[in-house]
């Protein structure tokens, strides 16, 4: 007999529970980039994904979380985490002579293949620098740099919905923008104390996860690079 299909939502929630949950295994898989920075070292890179995290905090739960995906991409993909903190605050009136920050992260979406958005959740939303970088990249219009950029979306939160309000709502916002949204799996994580461990790294089961995730998010990105 077959089994029936899960809910999305009931998925969701497993995946919760999985990436959760402390794991003793212990382990971990090798680094095959640097966190942080241009991931894919001295090879050639086919596909450069800008990656963009919702926090600007320092020791950002989220950050250490892109920091972990930046390392789960196959060969011929690189993963470079974008500044959004250096940009000004959203005014129209700028359009049309934008800041360098400005033009400078523009270029940096324009140049990339697809992006991941790594946020937290701000009052069951995005955060407003988020929002504010996203703006920025959308204008003036006529110039807007997202449309077509396939992307993933993951998030981290010490609170029990691990950013899922937030990201049905970044979902919308990028649905204006024309940018195609990797709809499963969702990375929706609680993180409880102990989850990153002084290194960075997460448990061995969450990091499969991830993994995981980042297989489905490669073939998103390569179906779109075949359109
Ligand atoms: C202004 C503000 C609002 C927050 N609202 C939420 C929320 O709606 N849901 C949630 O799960 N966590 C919320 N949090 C807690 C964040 O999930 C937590 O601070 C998280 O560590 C922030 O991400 P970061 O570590 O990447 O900076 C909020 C935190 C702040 C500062």
């Amino acid at each position: 007999m077959i089994e029936p299909t899960p809910e999305p939502w009931a998925q969701s929630h497993m995946l919760l529970l999985a990436l959760s949950r402390w794991d003793n295994e212990g382990g971990s898989v090798a680094s095959r980039a640097t966190a942080g920075s241009p991931a894919a070292g001295p090879r050639q890179s086919e596909y450069r994904i800008a990656v963009v995290v919702g926090s600007l905090r320092g020791d950002s739960l989220n950050r250490q979380l892109a920091n972990v995906l930046c390392e789960l991409g196959p060969a011929g993909f690189s993963f470079r985490q974008t500044r959004i903190d250096d940009l000004p605050l959203y005014n129209q009136d700028d359009d049309a002579n934008q800041a360098a920050s400005v033009k400078r992260f523009k270029a940096e979406i324009a140049d990339a293949r697809g992006v991941i958005f790594v946020t937290p959740e701000y009052n069951r939303s995005i955060p407003g620098v988020l929002k504010n970088a996203i703006d920025h990249a959308s204008r003036p219009h006529g110039g807007s740099v997202w449309a077509g950029k396939p992307a993933g979306i993951a998030g981290v939160s010490i609170g029990a919905m691990g950013t899922s309000m937030a990201q049905q709502h970044l979902r919308n916002v990028l649905a204006c923008l024309d940018v195609p949204t990797l709809g499963l799996p969702e990375v929706f994580i609680h993180a409880r104390e102990g989850f990153f461990d002084n290194d960075g790294k997460v448990p061995a089961a969450s990091r499969t996860f991830l993994q995981s995730w980042m297989d489905h998010y490669i073939a998103w990105v390569r179906q779109h690079a075949a359109l």
